[in-house]
């Protein structure tokens, strides 16, 4: 699917270095001239947000450990100059600690549109499994990352997550020794995980390369879910029409980041994370970040520890399966009647699930939150499977032209590509 390159080196030098290094026509050919479905709409424009906050997320965490000390007994000191002595340190930890969360929020809406519209059927399978592992990955480093400024929450949220390996059976015990570097969360483990927190992101920016890859590979999903049939007709060049609106989106995205880290900086963090950590004083509730709260309360669901630990992790495993449990032939939900309204029902269960997860583990939380993980598994491996052979699906319109023409027709509008195809009719 990579688009037909027109580019041809002038000759000189840029035609001996394209002759042994053809990198030019490779980026002309897969950013400038690689077509795009003509139909997609702004959630399409999220892939590209990711890129960037990966990108942003790596600048501003390389010059902030130009300050920062990886030792338990420093850490958090650093920490603080960065804050008060270091020029701009204040917007370089602010930038990082809520680029994470924009990266999350920018990662479920794109999880959530490929949901929707089924982006993960064939011939994407392969795309979306490594999606997930990029989802996996981006956990991991999170996870890491909020340990580095050594406060409360960060030590006991590490002592929390790593203690729930002790529940696998046999070598759990042995296994969390091996994690921390020692008998408890100490400078060892900091240590660790601030080398983890370093390498990973190297490694997303590998996977997310083999993503692209396979994206441009297969090609990209649309809204109407049906198939490139005539590349002229239902494709526009990615550049100047997916450029744009990718940049235009940004902008958007990056205002609603600069409010948060000019406005209420702290109001996605918790307030005891500029409390040093102290083994000795546990806080009355540990939460993790807002991110992991539909998995915590997974976790904390399941009376069992075990069950809980293999629950949490089943809830991400069985995204790896989806494409195989979903046994509808449509792929976009926009032509699935019944699949639309479960699909919300999900994305209601989910925001439950991570309110719950914000709550004390008591009484009716854990009720409801049983409930609600219960549904979760339900959706994935009884509503998919039966759905796809239940329900009886709209009509699907013959071309991804025809989607935009009939949504043209529906607005009363006439556009150039209206104009087009009755200039074709009138030839023909
Ligand atoms: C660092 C994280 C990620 C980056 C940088 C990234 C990047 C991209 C880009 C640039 C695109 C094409 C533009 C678009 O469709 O929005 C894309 C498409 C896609 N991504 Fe991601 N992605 C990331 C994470 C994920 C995750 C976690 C999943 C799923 C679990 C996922 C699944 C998909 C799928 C299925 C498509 C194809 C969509 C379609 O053509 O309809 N991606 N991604």
């Amino acid at each position: 699917m990579q688009g037909h390159s027109t580019y041809e080196p002038k000759p000189g030098v840029a035609k001996w270095f394209e002759d042994r290094l053809p990198i030019v026509g490779l980026i002309h050919s897969s950013a400038v001239a690689y077509p795009v479905p003509r139909n997609l709409n702004y959630l399409w424009t999220f892939g590209g947000i990711l890129t960037f906050m990966l990108v942003a997320q790596i600048l501003t965490g390389v010059v902030l450990v130009m300050h920062y000390t990886p030792h338990a007994s420093l850490a958090f000191e650093s920490v603080e100059k960065i804050m008060r002595d270091v020029n701009y340190g204040w917007l370089l930890r602010y930038l990082h600690a809520n680029g994470a969360s924009m990266f999350f929020i920018a990662v479920y809406i794109h999880i959530f549109r490929g949901m929707y519209y089924g982006s993960y059927k064939a011939p994407r399978e392969i795309l979306w499994i490594l999606g997930v592992l990029i989802f996996l990955l981006m956990m991991a480093t999170a996870f890491m990352g909020y340990v580095l400024p050594w406060g409360q929450m960060s030590f006991w949220g590490a002592t929390v997550i790593t203690n729930l390996f002790s529940a696998i059976p046999v070598v759990g015990e042995t296994l969390v020794t091996w994690l921390w570097g020692g008998f408890a969360v100490d400078n060892a483990t900091l240590q660790r995980f601030f080398s983890l927190h370093y390498l990973l992101p190297f490694v997303i920016v590998g996977v997310v390369g083999l993503h692209i890859w396979a994206l441009h590979h297969v090609g990209q999903n649309n809204p109407a879910g049906v198939d490139i049939k005539d590349i002229r007709r239902d494709t526009v060049p990615f550049t100047p029409y997916a450029t744009l609106k990718d940049g235009f989106a940004m902008v958007c995205f990056l205002i609603f980041f600069s409010w948060f880290v000019f406005y209420t900086p702290n109001y996605l963090g918790h307030a005891d994370n500029y409390i040093k950590a102290n083994s000795l004083v546990t806080p009355s509730h540990i939460v993790p970040e807002w991110y992991f709260l539909p998995f915590y309360a997974i976790l904390r669901a399941i009376p069992s520890k075990l069950g809980g630990v293999l629950c949490m992790f089943g809830a991400i495993a069985v995204l790896f399966v989806l494409p195989w449990l979903d046994t509808s032939k449509v792929r976009s939900g926009k032509y699935r009647p019944l699949f639309k309204q479960f699909f919300w029902v999900f994305v209601g269960v989910c925001v439950l699930l991570g309110w719950l997860g914000s709550k004390p583990p008591e009484g009716w939380y854990v009720t409801i939150s049983q409930i609600a993980t219960f549904y979760y598994f339900a959706h994935f491996l009884i509503i998919l499977p039966l759905l796809g052979m239940l329900e009886t699906p709209k009509p699907l319109p013959a071309s991804i032209a025809d989607d935009v023409l009939a949504d043209e027709e529906k607005r009363g509008g006439h556009s150039a590509l209206a104009n087009l195809a009755a200039a074709r009719e009138a030839q023909r």
